[in-house]
Formats: C-alpha cells, structure tokens, sequence
C-alpha cells in the first residue's frame, strides 16, 4: 500500500500512519493473531502497540513478530498489573514490569515504552520517570513516552522528560487538539492518537436515547468489581462522567454532516489531519478492517473544508466535560 511515513518527532523512527493497537489480542488465538500481524507488516504497518495488562497480547506479539521476516518496531506501556485496575507504580513494579515485557515481547529493546496513564501525584513523585530514564541508559528501551489525557497529560508533557505522547484524538474526542498539541509541537514530541476511530461507536446508535439504552446494557455486562471501581475512580477525582461516544456521536449529529461518507474512513483521516499527529493506532482484530483502515490513509489528510466543519461542529456542540476518554 502506497503511504508516506512520518519521523515520530525527535525520535528516530520512521513509522507508517498506521499502527496496530492490541488491546482486544487476548481474545484471539495465536494463529489469528499471527495472520493478522503478518497482513499488517507485509502492508506497511510498522509498528504494534501494547501493554503489559493487555492480558496475554505481549507474549502473542513476541511470536509473531519472532515468526515474520519484515522489520517492525514494537511500543508497549508500563504501570499496570495483569488488569487496568490494578495499578504498579512503584519502583520496583516499573522496573520488574519493563524486564516482564521485554521478556514477553522477546526482544533486548523495547522502541518506545509508556507510563500508562498514571495521574499527576505519581508523575510529581519522578520515581516512574526515573525509572524509564535508567531503562534508557541501560538500553532497554528507546524511547520513553507517556500515554494518557487532560491535566496529567499536560504536566507530563511539560517535565520534558518524554520523547512522545499518546493521547485520544478523534470525531468524537477533540479536547487534546487545543489542551495539549500545542505544547507538544513545540517541545517536537512524537504524537500517537489513541481511540482514533472513538471505538466504531457510531454504528450503535444515531440518536440520544437509543445510545442511551444501550450503554446500560453494555454496563449490565460488566464485572460489577470493575464498575464500581471506576466510578469511585470518577468520584474520588471529583470529575463528572464523561459521556461515551455513542452519546457525543447522537449529539454532534455528524450523521447529517458527513451523510453517506464512510465513517471509519472519515474517522481516521481526521485524526491523520490534525496538525501534529505523526501516527494513529487502531485497535483491530479483523483482517478487513485493518485493510480497509489501510486503503483510507491511503487517500490521505481530509479536504480542509470537511476537515474544518467537523472542527467546527465540535466546538459548537461539545460540553466542557467531554473530555478526553481515557
Ligand atoms: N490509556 C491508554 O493508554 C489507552 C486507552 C485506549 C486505547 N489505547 C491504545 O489505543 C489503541 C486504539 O484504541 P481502541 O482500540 O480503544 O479504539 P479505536 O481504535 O478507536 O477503535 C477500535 C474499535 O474499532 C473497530 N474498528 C477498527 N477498524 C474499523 C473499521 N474500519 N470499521 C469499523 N470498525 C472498526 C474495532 O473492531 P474490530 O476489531 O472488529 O476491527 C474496535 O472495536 C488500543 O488498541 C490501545 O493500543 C491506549
């Protein structure tokens, strides 16, 4: 596929547009998994992005990248047991992390590794950034970067001490093209967008009450453990819920904007227009959609009119707490 790649800011990676998120690996067989990594590569895709608690998704990766002849770089992030919930954040759980990982991904050098959305008492502390710096030194990983939103994702990019951010940037989560690009152009950070796609949300619903109804049957799913930690979470920070994307997707009425275009293709070409962003990871399982994201970057940036509409309808109708999904 037909593409420029872009130079991750002042690191010296050279990555395609479009990166392969693995966040729903562990439900996935090897085999699949391997088929999968292996269409991505031979198509262009030179990075796959990870997490130590992305269950088993590291060990996966390590395989099939062990079992592929083209050359890849392989990011991951830190500070999280086996589960999102389970924070490591200390020293001794960082370093024994990054050794995990390294062992898991099966490589000696890890291109680039993430604090994984710590908030700012833990950034203030340095104990986590220190402990990447020396990471760094050792040559275990090269590069450091942190991945997350808001405030937290601000003061991170304002120590100065990270090579790149990892932020939510898409239709529907545009707070941290004004809250935090600036500061990171400026500092020539690499920019990665997370949830590019706002996680295909647009195809659940198209109204408020219907998106409504069916984030209460997607919460019934949930481990009830898992929602009452979040919520608590939410509280304890003292910050309003913000909605899910199907509900900003009902009200920013882009159905009516973009009418018949591709959502998923407009999507993506979005968040590869904001100015800044060098690469977008979708998360994808199916070999068709990650060939199909493949044939939209390949038609390039958006036109700026349909590129400035969308920004427009944001700032007309987003509310101060649509903030950026974590
Ligand atoms: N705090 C953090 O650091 C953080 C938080 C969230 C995400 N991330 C990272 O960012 C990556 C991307 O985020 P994400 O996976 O949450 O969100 P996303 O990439 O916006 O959306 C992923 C969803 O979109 C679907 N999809 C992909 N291509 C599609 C297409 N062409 N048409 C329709 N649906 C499509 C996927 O389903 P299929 O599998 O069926 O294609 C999946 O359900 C993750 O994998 C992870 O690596 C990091």
């Amino acid at each position: 596929m037909k593409f420029e790649k872009r130079m991750l800011g002042k690191c010296n990676l050279l990555l395609s547009p479009l990166g392969l998120g693995s966040g729903f690996f562990f439900r996935h067989s090897q085999a699949e998994l391997d088929a999968l990594i292996h269409l991505a590569l031979e198509n262009g895709i030179n990075y796959i992005e990870t997490a130590e608690c992305y269950g088993d998704a590291e060990e996966k990766i390590g395989k099939s990248l062990k079992s592929s002849s083209v050359e890849s770089y392989v990011f991951s992030k830190c500070g999280h047991k086996d589960d999102h919930e389970q924070p490591a954040w200390t020293r001794k759980e960082l370093t024994e992390s990054i050794e995990r990982s390294l062992k898991r991904l099966q490589v000696e050098c890890i291109d680039l590794m993430q604090l994984h959305s710590c908030n700012k008492g833990i950034l203030k502390k340095g104990d986590c950034i220190e402990v990447l710096q020396k990471a760094k030194k050792e040559g275990k990983i090269r590069y450091m970067g942190y991945s997350g939103d808001g405030a937290e994702a601000l003061y991170a990019i304002k120590t100065g001490a990270f090579d790149t951010i990892m932020t939510s940037l898409g239709l529907a989560d545009q707070e941290s093209i004004d809250l935090l690009l600036p500061e990171s152009r400026e500092n020539k950070l690499g920019i990665l967008a997370k949830r590019p796609l706002s996680n295909a949300m647009w195809s659940s619903n198209t109204d408020v009450l219907s998106a409504k109804r069916s984030l209460w049957q997607r919460l019934k799913q949930y481990n009830l453990e898992r929602v009452k930690h979040r919520l608590r979470r939410l509280l304890a920070g003292n910050q309003p819920m913000p909605p899910f994307y199907s509900e900003r997707f009902a009200e920013l009425e882009y159905f009516k904007l973009l009418q018949e275009m591709d959502l998923a293709e407009i999507a993506l070409r979005f968040t590869l227009s904001i100015p800044g962003v060098h690469s977008a990871v979708v998360g994808t399982t199916s070999k068709e959609n990650l060939l199909k994201n493949l044939r939209s970057i390949e038609k390039g940036e958006l036109e700026p009119e349909l590129y400035r509409k969308i920004r427009e309808r944001w700032q007309l109708v987003a509310k101060k707490h649509w903030t950026a999904r974590r």
